[in-house]
């Protein structure tokens, strides 16, 4: 009997327009692994950051967003450990009526107790759509190569781009508009965060220029996709090792840990490495007066930002933070649909 079976709860419907666009699909996210920004065009780029906004305006009116008809499933699949991924992450999926299942690093074993591909099948038989944050980029392609649901990169060795997704829209708040009248300098060490910034300030057109030192730069397959899409959209990309001359005249400065996971125990001889790229208030005279700083977290107060800067600018580095919730339900809505 139809009255004796459980229905879903009411739900809020989504906002028409908004709806509407998801559900069309226009620059072709559904279903789509997030596993590089390699793999993005700028036009899925700017589709992402544009639902972000409006999804964002719909939370702070508290109009009724957008929610699943019946509960959605994440799997959050972690080697590494996590704040803002984590908690944005299964945030976003209380948001969205979904429900988000934290496999902690040392649940699973991943490629120990059980090969990558066992894992990739048997998890997405259950969940709508896996992220997963691994050490070995090539652990979050395996994944994707043989998970039925689609997998995002949720940090990997090699790049970070859920984290762009929040770094860009962040940048268009405090600047408006994004194109080439931007520069975002980034200081420190060439690494997964880079990575990810390097493609996502070429695709969106905005000028990026990173100092590191000598031996710890960007990857330089990132750093040619930069200057490949740069030289179409207008961007202009360069890799140097001065700080002051990468900050010079800059909107926003960036700065990232000079010791990611995983290498912990490098973090002295690092320290002795990156001093003169730490983000103190020397460095950001160098930039416009108004440049705003930012930090994907989490940060080492007096390692690679000081502890001046850091609360100098702590609005523009938590207003980040705050974007993963936002980019993160775009990304969600827009490759598992509605
Ligand atoms: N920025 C970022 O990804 O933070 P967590 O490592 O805390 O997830
Ligand atoms: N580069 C840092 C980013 C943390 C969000 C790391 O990989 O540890």
């Amino acid at each position: 009997m139809i009255g004796d079976i459980p229905q879903p709860s009411p739900h809020p419907m989504p906002v028409g327009p908004l709806v509407d666009r998801i559900t069309q699909d226009p620059t072709g996210w559904r279903r789509k692994s997030l596993i590089s920004l390699f793999d993005v065009s700028a036009e899925q780029f700017r589709e992402a950051l544009e639902i972000a906004a409006r999804i964002k305006a719909f939370d702070q009116k508290r109009t009724p967003g957008i929610a699943w008809i019946y509960p959605r499933t994440l799997g959050l699949l972690f080697e590494k450990p996590s704040l803002r991924t984590r908690v944005s992450f299964e945030a976003s999926m209380v948001h969205l009526r979904g429900h988000a299942i934290y496999l902690a690093p040392g649940d699973v074993g991943l490629g120990v107790r059980e090969a990558v591909e066992d894992v990739a099948r048997v998890l997405s038989r259950w969940v709508d759509v896996i992220a997963a944050r691994v050490f070995a980029h090539e652990t979050v392609e395996e994944l994707a190569a043989h998970s039925s649901s689609p997998v995002i990169n949720a940090l990997s060795d090699r790049e970070h781009p859920i984290q762009a997704f929040a770094d860009l829209l962040t940048l268009q708040e405090y600047r408006g508009a994004l194109g080439n009248h931007l520069k975002l300098s980034y200081v420190g060490d060439g690494n997964n965060v880079l990575h990810a910034l390097l493609l996502a300030c070429a695709k969106m057109g905005v000028n990026i220029s990173a100092a590191c030192p000598e031996g710890h730069g960007p990857d330089p397959a990132y750093v040619q996709e930069a200057l490949r899409i740069g030289a179409t959209t207008g961007a202009q990309v360069e890799v140097l090792h001065d700080p002051r001359v990468a900050v010079r005249d800059a909107d926003a400065v960036y700065t990232d840990v000079w010791a990611s996971m995983g290498q912990e125990h490098e973090r002295a001889e690092r320290a002795r490495i990156f001093a003169p790229y730490q983000v103190n208030s020397e460095l950001m005279a160098f930039a416009r007066s108004d440049a705003i700083v930012l930090h994907c977290l989490p940060a080492h107060r007096d390692e690679e930002i000081s502890a001046e800067i850091m609360e100098q600018h702590r609005a523009s580095i938590l207003d980040q933070a705050e974007n993963r919730l936002h980019t993160q339900k775009a990304l969600l809505v827009l490759i598992v649909g509605l």
